[in-house]
């Protein structure tokens, strides 16, 4: 199959989809021939997203911290537009700070979006999915749920939740012909990349992203093998190989995107 049909009449909700990773995925799947339900908070975001795509893509605000707005989201995309074969979970927010300084409103949000989010839409797609006996749910976690990181605890440990429950319900709906896969990226360019170099002093976006990249023995981090951040579309390639058929055999996986950072094999 040609890589431009790939998903030719299939739909794929993607959450965080106004910016960065979530924007690429959505771009993905429509270059491959799929309809998505693009979702976010940012309904300003959508609409400049939908501007470059008018055809096969629908934006639709949406909060994934409100399990009610997404069940009601997914029943009427189901209802009015069609079957859901995709979900795929973007939407994350990242607090940075030591734990000493930690706001227990900080640690509540970073849940509230990052695990809760991702149990509200997977939970709601794949009740669907089951009963039609196929499908298909991507997590988009982070290379930090796999290794520790300094200032990063609530975001690290929300990750890590997000793709053991992401395993999880992949072993509930395995029998059923439902796969769930995580992808974890490293340093990935990016709004929320881009403002965690700010707030360690950096205005000068090489010179930051080359530290990433040469890596800091005092905050234990080895670098980036590869050279370089990752690009939006570098993590959107692996989300969309893992939502596609040639991905049919594979479930309950996570796939490191960091370019050799954490050291993975
Ligand atoms: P970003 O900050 O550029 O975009 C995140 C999007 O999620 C935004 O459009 C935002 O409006 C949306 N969002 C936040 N809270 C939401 C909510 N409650 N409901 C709906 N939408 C919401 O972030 P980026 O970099 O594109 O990250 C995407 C995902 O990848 C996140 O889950 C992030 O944790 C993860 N990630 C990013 C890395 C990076 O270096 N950029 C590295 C590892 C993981």
């Amino acid at each position: 199959m040609s890589p431009d049909t790939e998903f030719r009449g299939r739909l794929a909700l993607v959450t965080g989809a106004a910016r960065g990773i979530g924007a690429a995925v959505a771009r993905a799947f429509v270059a491959r021939g799929a309809h998505v339900i693009a979702t976010d908070r940012d309904a300003q975001g959508l609409d400049r997203l939908a501007a470059d795509h008018p055809d096969r893509l629908t934006v639709r605000p949406l909060d994934v911290t409100d399990p009610e707005a997404v069940e009601a989201l997914v029943a009427d995309v189901e209802r009015t537009v069609g079957p859901l074969d995709v979900a795929v979970n973007v939407a994350g927010i990242l607090h940075s700070s030591p734990v000493s300084a930690l706001r227990d409103e900080d640690w509540a949000a970073t849940f509230a979006v990052n695990t809760n989010g991702v149990l509200h839409v997977s939970r709601a797609a794949a009740r669907r999915m089951v009963e039609r006996g196929t499908g298909s749910i991507v997590t988009v976690a982070s290379n930090a749920a796999g290794i520790p990181r300094t200032g990063m605890a609530a975001y690290a440990a929300s990750k890590a939740a997000a793709v053991m429950f992401t395993k999880c319900l992949g072993l509930e709906v395995a029998a059923r012909g439902v796969r769930c896969n995580t992808v974890s990226p490293g340093s990935t360019d990016t709004d929320m990349q881009r403002a965690l170099w700010a707030e360690a002093g950096s205005t000068d976006r090489d010179a930051a992203a080359r530290r990433v990249i040469e890596g800091d023995l005092a905050t234990h981090r080895t670098g980036i093998p590869l050279g370089r951040i990752a690009a939006p579309e570098d993590v959107a390639e692996a989300v969309l190989f893992l939502a596609s058929d040639r991905a049919r055999h594979i479930t309950l996986h996570d796939l490191y995107v960091d370019g050799g950072a954490t050291l993975r094999a």
